[in-house]
């Protein structure tokens, strides 16, 4: 369950919270809410910036125990840094590390007033939207493996408040931060349980649940696709004992001879390489190799929540790339759903495979206004972009103009890479219309150029992921994006 969020009215020295949080710059300069609290309690804050306990660093927390004159039981401090330079990523930062702090404590609820600062360039509405999406962030647990804890009665922040008038924005962060859950939930799963057919169990549910916002699920099965001719995705698959299915979610927020915006998402539910195989170490990161299906699935989560009035289908071929002695191989011929025959040249390239004929099948199910793909699809994107920017391709300028925005905005931010006709002699095969790998030089845009050739007259753009879809190591978890920018572009579109 996200946390639940509302607007706080009271002032900072009278609300009656468990905890009231309020920002201090670095040089001392207490914000508006700061000073409140600081003179109601005869000074207790700035005799702290005095002593040097509070520093106003970025991030940094101080917690003040009852502080006399002040009617919330607790104050957290929190650092902004320097006014100067205060900026959206700045902003973010601190919301998170309040947060973070909040949830060390033995309290349920809290009232923040950081939103209240100023941040260029950016209206009450984001900064509340922001504040709240970080809190949530801050307080995903994952537990679904874990031995269920007794309770220790201790208590968790479960709501926060915020003083803001914008509403709006509340609104949004609700409907975003649960898209974001559905996506991080999903994709920390592990892989025995997180199969193509739990995906499609999953989007399903939530479909039935949503019948009445106009939400309707249909899963192919791999005999369906067979019959239909997806010959490049089953191939992937064939190694599995989990099937592969394809999931197609259809909301319908517009009128009905309205075309939809398209997402479709990489779901492969672990990725061993297959034949090729991938050297064991870091190979249990793989089971976010569906992270692009979560993003999507998530990001259709959020458009229904929000009640967009838009149309929006969201297609996840969801199939897992296992070695086995009905595996696919190196060069294997295969015929995709598009009439293009490919010739596999290492089985570890396998995300295209699957995502060509869920684009085909996409581009000819519902010749949508715009098609969308966000797979973890190449490392020769986090070699390119690391962990901070997804890697954003397509052939029109307008619409990545658009993606980077929302990412800017929602600050789940894109860098463009080109897709230049030259690459494409990269993929070029001596025994089928393509490869499925280009050598390795500039390997990201390869793979988009792979994509390309099954997405001609359509407005497609492609989102690379593998870098931003989950924090990486022993301990990473799932970070729900695209969820954000995905999200946000679909409200633009929304107008
Ligand atoms: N799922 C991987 C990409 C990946 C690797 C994502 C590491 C995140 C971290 C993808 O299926 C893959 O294996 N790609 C190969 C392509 C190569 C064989 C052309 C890669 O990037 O090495
Ligand atoms: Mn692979
Ligand atoms: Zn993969």
């Amino acid at each position: 369950m996200t946390l639940q969020f509302s607007p706080a009215s009271a002032a900072p020295e009278t609300v009656d919270t468990p905890c009231v949080v309020v920002g201090v710059y670095e040089n001392g300069l207490l914000t508006s809410a700061a000073a409140r609290v600081d003179s109601a309690a005869g000074g207790a804050i700035k005799r702290q910036v005095e002593s040097g306990d509070i520093n106003g660093k970025a991030g940094s927390t101080t917690l003040l125990f009852a502080p006399e004159g002040v009617q919330a039981k607790r104050v957290l401090v929190v650092g902004l840094g320097g006014q100067k330079g205060f900026d959206a990523a700045r902003f973010q930062k601190v919301n998170l590390e309040a947060a973070r702090a909040l949830t060390r404590l033995p309290i349920d609820s809290a009232v923040s007033f950081l939103a209240e600062a100023d941040v260029p360039g950016r209206d009450a509405a984001w900064r509340v939207r922001t504040a709240a999406l970080a809190a949530d962030y801050a307080t995903y647990r994952y537990t679904a493996t874990f031995k269920p804890r007794e309770k220790t009665g201790q208590p968790e922040l479960l709501s926060m408040g915020f003083a803001t008038d914008a509403q709006a924005g509340l609104d949004q962060a609700v409907a975003i931060a649960e898209g974001v859950r559905f996506a991080r939930e999903l994709a920390n799963l592990p892989p025995n349980i997180c199969n193509p057919a739990y995906i499609a169990e999953q989007a399903v549910k939530f479909a039935d649940a949503h019948a009445d916002n106009q939400v309707s699920c249909k899963v192919l099965d791999h005999e369906e696709m067979e019959r239909l001719g997806f010959g490049s995705l089953l191939a992937v698959g064939r190694g599995s004992a989990n099937k592969p299915k394809l999931i197609v979610l259809e909301y319908k927020g517009a009128a009905a001879d309205e075309k939809p915006y398209a997402l479709v998402g990489k779901g492969i539910t672990f990725d061993t390489g297959g034949i090729s195989l991938k050297p064991g170490p870091g190979m249990e990161e793989m089971k976010f190799d569906m992270g692009g299906a979560a993003g999507v699935l998530g990001a259709f989560v959020s458009a229904v929540k929000l009640g967009l009035k838009i149309n929006l289908v969201c297609v996840v071929p969801a199939v897992e790339n296992m070695p086995d002695g009905d595996s696919y191989r190196p060069s294997d011929v295969l015929t995709s759903l598009s009439g293009l025959t490919i010739e596999v040249l290492n089985t570890d390239a396998e995300g295209r495979l699957i995502l060509c004929d869920a684009l085909t099948y996409t581009a000819q199910t519902f010749q949508p206004k715009v098609l969308i793909d966000a797979a973890t699809l190449t490392g020769a994107c986090v070699i390119a972009l690391g962990k901070y920017a997804s890697g954003l391709m397509s052939k029109h300028d307008d619409l990545a103009e658009e993606l980077l925005s929302a990412g800017d905005i929602s600050l789940d931010r894109a860098w463009r890479l080109p897709l230049w006709d030259d690459y494409q002699v990269q993929l070029e095969s001596g025994f089928a219309d393509v490869a499925n790998i280009g050598g390795k030089n500039a390997g990201a845009i390869t793979a988009g150029c792979f994509l390309s050739r099954f997405t001609e007259g359509q407005r497609w753009a492609h989102l690379d992921i593998a870098g931003t879809a989950w924090d990486e190591g022993r301990k990473g978890l799932a970070t729900g994006r695209p969820v954000p920018l995905l999200a946000q572009w679909l409200i633009d579109r929304a107008g």
